[in-house]
């Protein structure tokens, strides 16, 4: 895409600055004057090989951070484009700019990931045009040789570790008319293929919203850390007034270990600010070229008394609308809905990334891929999404596959194509399709789409099953080591396999609704190909699974695989593997998300209520009870006793595990689309667990829709919105006679009489089978410690299909000479139960 008039600006660089050593540079100014008159529209068009700040007469242009945002550098450079016509003076003017490494010079990647600086450019690159429409005829300044460099007040500056600003460095009036330019250098033209350079079709990244200080602490080392009770993404504001020369720093991280920031999360990344006083009056600072992941902050070398008021928490984000909101009566449920939110805010800074605080905040495609739904749910992503989508396909074209992360930093990588990641490419367009209905989506990335597959297609065996090379599996299932994620309970090519199977399934129903009939035939048989492949290797046909670990079955259920009695199975299965585990959560990024709708679609919702509500550590709920304010990357990120685990892998901004929020809104406030983009609606909901209310409101394509339900007293009722132009189905939630209806846009109501015996809790008594007892796992876990005082070693199981008649009147009856005492203290176990529940 070009320009409103033909590019005539280039790419300029500081003459003195062409050293490509990783050492810091100070970010470059640039300044030309020019003269102007009675102009009647001005519009400026600004990009760089870094991120930039532009100035006309003194004033910032615009008001995006970060810009121009992250792409794939090397296809594609978005500029911004502004009317500034207000900013223009009759005389003398100035253009003026300031440009920090941003993504395209500065360090990207983890320890070992190869080289890391200067990975797109090794220059500070500015280009800028400045377009003047005089009516009849314009003028273009653009960025050549004329331009002046200095060095700016931005000492240092990187993503990862920080930003470094010396105010004496600040030079009055550099970017106004009149300024004396006679001490700045000159600048050399550099090469740069303008053909990279795009319109963006994303929103920028801007300030979003502002987070006061909560409280100061002294730790036990005496530092003052100021805690913010958010984990957020952005940076500090800060006002101070001191000698010239003092120097404030600025340390971040997530959360307190021992008393104290608990840095190691972060890994290399400094995550530092430091501001140096001009000196003489009060200074507001806050950093331009940096963002970081953080709830507390320590502050060293403040002058004076620091009080809350002089800091302030800045909020930045891709700036997508909000459309999605959810809310019930179970507060810890909010919060973990809430966290979602928050790890979205903070990992959309300009593309989807994995985390946002230490040294990778990349474009991992596994990450978005599982999260997709319900980030397209909670925002309008098709912008930046759709964005990241076209970068992937650019790199996939130029590679031959599609790379772990997009933007690919790692030129020299060994080319790897994993499940669940690379697929991206297919399941993506596919989810923003589902939540939008907007075939373009489709047709854009059908290239891309049909080209992973077909490459995946290459790489099966013979039968077709993905069974070969590395695979991240079932990343981070809680039982596998710290040190290694990717060693979880799941056979890794078990995951390949089955989500090949999802792939191809959408295949050919994407090349259907194109209209590329051949390609849908083609990838319909294989899809029955690496279905039967999945089924041979890893299904008995009675539905159980050979490496039956609660993914591997939620998999096989809610991905198509299994035939009708086989699902059934693998739901019991599964039922069971999840009471075993006490309802605690036994899978990583890859199960997680659909475990709860393996449940709700083979009639085990009570077990997915479960699941969701439990607070013991590993489950959805534990970091909330540890006071999180995000979505953690492992669920025992922080564990009981408030240590950080020992993993590599310890964020606590990591959206994947908040994926479970789509479960929340399509189930529980039962608001789902029937058909792509909402044109039909299904609201659905599925009260349980002890929520007495919930509701979800989306901002549809075609306005919005929502679903609500209560249950007070013995009455449950039901409102809904439908919006113009479309249909619901509608399931009246606990209807005695599982009433469905049909309604029209407009707002609806229902009420009705709880069904008799609707969440009523059971009592407990000698006639108590162990099945019963072993579904509430506060009751299972006291009667099975009395047991074992009694009976040490002598295993108990409540989840066996004996467990299902077996009383515990029958049991003591197996015992023939009870020790003194086990009756009793049994009967106790049931009547506390009884007294909780009552
Ligand atoms: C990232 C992930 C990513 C994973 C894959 C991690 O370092 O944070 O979320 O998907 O690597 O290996």
């Amino acid at each position: 895409m070009t320009a409103s008039l033909p590019w005539t600006a280039r790419f300029i660089a500081p003459l003195t600055t062409s050293d490509t050593t990783d050492g810091p540079h100070p970010a470059p100014l640039f300044r030309r004057d020019f003269k102007a008159s009675k102009v009647q529209r001005a519009v400026l068009h600004v990009t760089a090989l870094g991120c930039v700040e532009a100035y006309l007469n003194g004033q910032r242009v615009g008001d995006e951070v970060l810009a121009p945002g992250w792409t794939t550098y090397r296809h594609r450079l978005n500029y911004s484009t502004y009317d500034v016509t207000d900013l223009l003076y009759d005389g003398a003017n100035t253009l003026g700019a300031m440009v920090g490494e941003g993504w395209a010079r500065g360090r990207l990647g983890w320890e070992g990931a190869g080289p890391t600086k200067n990975i797109f450019a090794d220059r500070p690159g500015l280009f800028m045009q400045l377009e003047l429409d005089y009516g009849g005829y314009s003028e273009i300044v653009a960025t050549d040789k004329e331009f002046l460099t200095a060095p700016g007040p931005v000492v240092a500056d990187s993503i990862y570790d920080g930003e470094n600003y010396d105010a004496r460095q600040e030079q009055t009036g550099w970017s106004a008319p009149g300024f004396d330019d006679s001490g700045w250098a000159g600048v050399e033209v550099i090469d740069w293929d303008l053909e990279t350079l795009e319109a963006p079709t994303k929103e920028p990244v801007r300030r979003i919203q502002e987070v006061a200080v909560q409280r100061l602490i002294t730790t036990p080392s005496g530092k003052t850390v100021a805690d913010f009770g958010q984990n957020l993404v952005g940076w500090i504001r800060l006002s101070a007034e001191g000698n010239t020369g003092a120097t404030i720093t600025l340390r971040h991280a997530e959360v307190m270990e021992d008393g104290e920031l608990g840095t190691r999360p972060l890994r290399t990344a400094k995550a530092t600010d430091t501001y140096t006083l001009r000196g003489g009056g009060v200074e507001t600072w806050e950093p331009r070229f940096t963002f970081h992941g953080f709830r507390y902050v320590e502050i060293e070398g403040y002058p004076g008394q620091l009080t809350a008021d002089k800091l302030n928490a800045v909020v930045i984000h891709t700036e997508m609308t909000r459309t999605g909101w959810f809310e019930s009566s179970n507060p810890l449920l909010n919060q973990l809905h809430s966290n979602t939110v928050w790890s979205m805010k903070g990992n959309f800074v300009s593309l989807p990334t994995d985390c946002p605080q230490r040294d990778e905040r990349l474009g991992w495609t596994g990450d978005i891929n599982v999260f997709g739904p319900t980030a397209a749910y909670l925002y309008d992503v098709r912008g930046v999404l759709g964005s990241w989508l076209r970068d992937l396909a650019l790199e996939q074209a130029h590679k031959g596959y599609v790379p772990m992360v997009i933007p690919d930093f790692q030129t020299h990588a060994a080319p790897m194509t994993t499940a669940v990641w690379s697929d991206a490419a297919v399941l993506l367009p596919w989810t923003l399709y589902q939540a939008y209905g907007d075939r373009q989506i489709l047709n854009d990335a059908y290239t891309s789409m049909r080209d992973f597959t077909t490459q995946v297609e290459g790489l099966l065996n013979p039968n077709g099953l993905w069974d070969a090379g590395f695979q991240f599996g079932d990343w981070l299932d809680p039982d596998a080591p710290p040190e290694n994620p990717a060693n979880g309970k799941t056979e890794p090519h078990l995951v390949a396999a089955a989500y090949f199977c999802r792939v191809t399934h959408v295949m050919a129903q994407a090349a259907g609704i194109l209209g590329h009939l051949e390609d849908q035939t083609r990838f319909a048989l294989l899809a029955e190909k690496v279905k039967q492949a999945f089924r041979d290797e890893y299904v008995a046909a009675s539905g159980r699974l050979v490496n039956g670990s609660a993914t591997a079955y939620a998999l096989a259920i809610t991905f198509d695989i299994l035939n009708d009695a086989q699902k059934e199975r693998a739901g019991e299965e599964l039922a069971t593997l999840v009471a075993k585990a006490k309802y605690t959560i036994s899978t990583g990024f890859v199960g997680t998300p659909v475990l709860c709708d393996a449940l709700t679609q083979t009639g085990h919702l009570d077990d997915a209520y479960k699941l969701l509500l439990q607070t013991e550590c590993p489950s959805f709920l534990y970091p909330v009870t540890m006071g999180a304010s995000t979505i953690w990357e492992r669920w025992d990120a922080m564990r009981p006793d408030g240590s950080i685990n020992p993993g590599g892998m310890t964020s606590f901004n990591h959206y994947a595990l908040g994926a479970v929020a789509d479960w929340m809104h399509r189930t529980v406030a039962g608001l789902a689309p029937a058909e792509p983009g909402y044109k039909r609606i299904r609201i659905a909901p599925k009260p349980g667990g002890d929520l007495t209310s919930a509701s979800a409101r989306h901002l549809t394509p075609y306005g919005e829709a929502s679903a609500s339900w209560q249950i007070q007293e013995d009455t449950v009722s039901l409102d809904v919105t439908v919006p113009e132009g479309t249909s619901a189905e509608v399931v009246l939630p606990l209807h005695p006679d599982s009433v469905v209806l049909e309604v029209g846009p407009g707002t609806h109501s229902w009420s009705y009489q709880v069904p008799q015996g609707y969440n009523e809790r059971p009592v407990y008594s000698l006639d108590t089978t162990f099945g019963v007892l072993a579904q509430d796992p506060n009751v299972w876990e006291s009667f099975a410690a009395t047991f074992a005082t009694f009976f040490p070693g002598v295993p108990l199981d409540g989840n066996s299909p004996d467990a299902k008649s077996l009383t515990i009147k029958d049991m003591l009856g197996m015992i023939p000479m009870s020790p003194a005492g086990f009756s009793e203290a049994i009967e106790n176990v049931l009547k506390s139960a009884n007294e909780v529940t009552a």
